[in-house]
């Protein structure tokens, strides 16, 4: 039952209060709940099952169950299944993008961009489903025929963030189906709805039941983490959210040996060089910077801009922000959203505090916004910024841009690879040979040139150093749910009978 701050949606049961194991819509064994708040208002919007080891353990189960039968299952089958669930997406793009807005706090169009992106990721894998080509390979010892395939890892632990609270779960289930695994997902404590009406649609798009597991739980969130990463029956654990969390999750697979993939925190470099177009890296950094009031692994956090364009960078990307309209995420006009909690307050008040103590000068905002709700934060830029900052070494995952100037390329590559974390970094430059230099000594997995948006599910999304390994979208992401099996077939090289 919707309460009254909850969602109103034309198909109102899509917004749905429990978890989904073995087909099935259930409560926690303990029954215990939590509530889950709009971050617009502060006020609950309605609550979810608190799950905890033994609910994991049942879905796990579940899902083992479901398997044996799922793998055997052609590609040609799953493709089918997954355009029908990325249709019925499309089909509810409305309802979904309310969720995901009343849950997240991000502006309705965000919201529904989030979802076409999102339903993409299914898009995408049924169409590698059917093309998942093993080799056959000249073996080196005469006779031998040697052919690889590839077979799905097995049961599957996905637990996903809150910011994208339904492309980062079909990034992870999209690849998965694809391959015949059957997963339990962990979705996030502070956006769960949309997981749930995600296995709704899963429900109506025929996927057996069994085959796609959703846990819910907020505080139990390190328990059910756990029960996945020490479960000998979970094969692959893939997580997107923090470098500290990647590192305790990687610890506890390493009794059971699972597969990994780990997308992590970011710290991305924004590099404007003088011969930058003006125009585009202004509109290019105010993208990246704000995707998501900031919040997003690969929003620019550390924005460094070449001396001789410096003021007048910084006076059209000023100019830019003030023209943003704040506010909770179903007002008509608001471009930019709420933080999803109040530490993300603190944290993005204390970056701004740090650099004003340290001579950065503010040139928009850098305040807490209470008449508008509990949650809100100026977007703010500040200039003058220093690399002793606490900016420049922590993710602010907040809406506070801050401005460093520099004097050559060598001085800004060595600055911006001056981190232990590389997921994306992205420059603006009008010179090709430029391009390739620099793109080559960024220390990211992704790179953006010319461009402040890079997400595509049919590009290679993963970083390097601490922020992680793996990939997830394009042909690679399929990789990470299959082994590769190598069949080796000896003495085939007889003569022809009645030779
Ligand atoms: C993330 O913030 O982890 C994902 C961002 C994206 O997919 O663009």
């Amino acid at each position: 039952m919707a309460t009254s701050n909850a969602p109103t949606l034309k198909d109102q049961s899509l917004f749905i209060q429990k978890s989904y194991i073995n087909g099935q819509w259930v409560d926690a064994k303990s029954g215990k709940t939590f509530a889950v708040t709009n971050p617009a208002t502060g006020k609950d919007i309605g609550t979810m099952p608190e799950m905890n080891k033994d609910d994991t353990q049942a879905a796990i189960d579940a899902a083992a169950k479901a398997f044996p039968s799922f793998r055997k299952t052609t590609g040609r089958e799953r493709a089918r299944m997954l355009r029908k669930w990325y249709q019925l997406m499309m089909d509810n793009a409305d309802d979904l993008g309310r969720l995901i807005t009343w849950e997240n706090g991000k502006p309705l169009t965000d919201a529904k961009g989030e979802v076409t992106y999102a339903a993409n990721f299914f898009e995408w894998f049924s169409e590698e489903a059917p093309r998942n080509y093993g080799d056959t390979i000249p073996a080196s010892v005469v006779g031998n025929r040697v052919f690889t395939t590839k077979e799905p890892v097995g049961v599957v632990g996905l637990i996903t963030p809150w910011n994208f609270p339904a492309a980062m779960i079909t990034r992870k289930i999209g690849p998965a189906l694809a391959a015949g695994c059957t997963v339990v997902a962990k979705s996030p404590g502070e956006t769960p709805f949309t997981a749930a009406a995600l296995a709704e649609l899963a429900h109506r798009a025929g996927i057996p039941a069994g085959v796609v597991n959703i846990i819910t739980a907020l505080d139990n969130t390190a328990e059910v983490g756990e029960a996945l990463t020490s479960s000998e029956t979970v094969r692959k654990v893939s997580f997107t959210g923090s470098t500290r969390v990647g590192k305790i999750l990687m610890k506890q697979s390493s009794d059971t040996l699972k597969k990994l993939s780990f997308e992590l925190g970011g710290n991305a470099p924004f590099i404007v060089f003088d011969d930058a177009d003006l125009d585009t890296a202004v509109n290019g950094a105010i993208a990246s910077k704000f995707r998501g009031s900031g919040q997003t692994c690969v929003c620019a956090n550390r924005i460094y801009v070449q001396e001789g364009i410096y003021d007048k960078f910084a006076t059209a990307f000023t100019e830019k922000v003030q023209n943003f309209k704040v506010g909770a995420g179903d007002q008509d006009g608001v471009t930019h959203g709420p933080l999803i909690h109040d530490r993300a307050v603190s944290k993005a008040k204390a970056h701004v505090d740090d650099a004003v103590k340290q001579g950065g000068k503010v040139l928009f905002g850098g305040q807490e916004m209470p008449n508008l709700g509990p949650n809100f934060f100026q977007p703010t830029v500040i200039r003058d910024m220093k690399s002793d900052m606490q900016l420049a070494h922590e993710e602010t995952f907040g809406p506070v841009a801050g401005l460093f100037p520099f004097k050559s390329e060598a001085d800004v590559v060595a600055m911006a690879n001056d981190t232990e974390v590389g997921l994306a970094g992205y420059f603006f430059s009008k010179d090709i040979q430029r391009c390739y230099r620099v793109a080559e000594a960024i220390q990211t997995g992704m790179v953006g040139i010319n461009t402040g948006l890079i997400s595509d599910p049919a590009t290679p999304f993963g970083g390097v150093k601490h922020s992680g390994f793996g990939r997830e979208g394009s042909k690679y992401g399929i990789d990470e749910y299959q082994i590769i099996k190598t069949v080796t077939m000896g003495g085939m090289a007889g003569e022809l009978q009645g030779s």
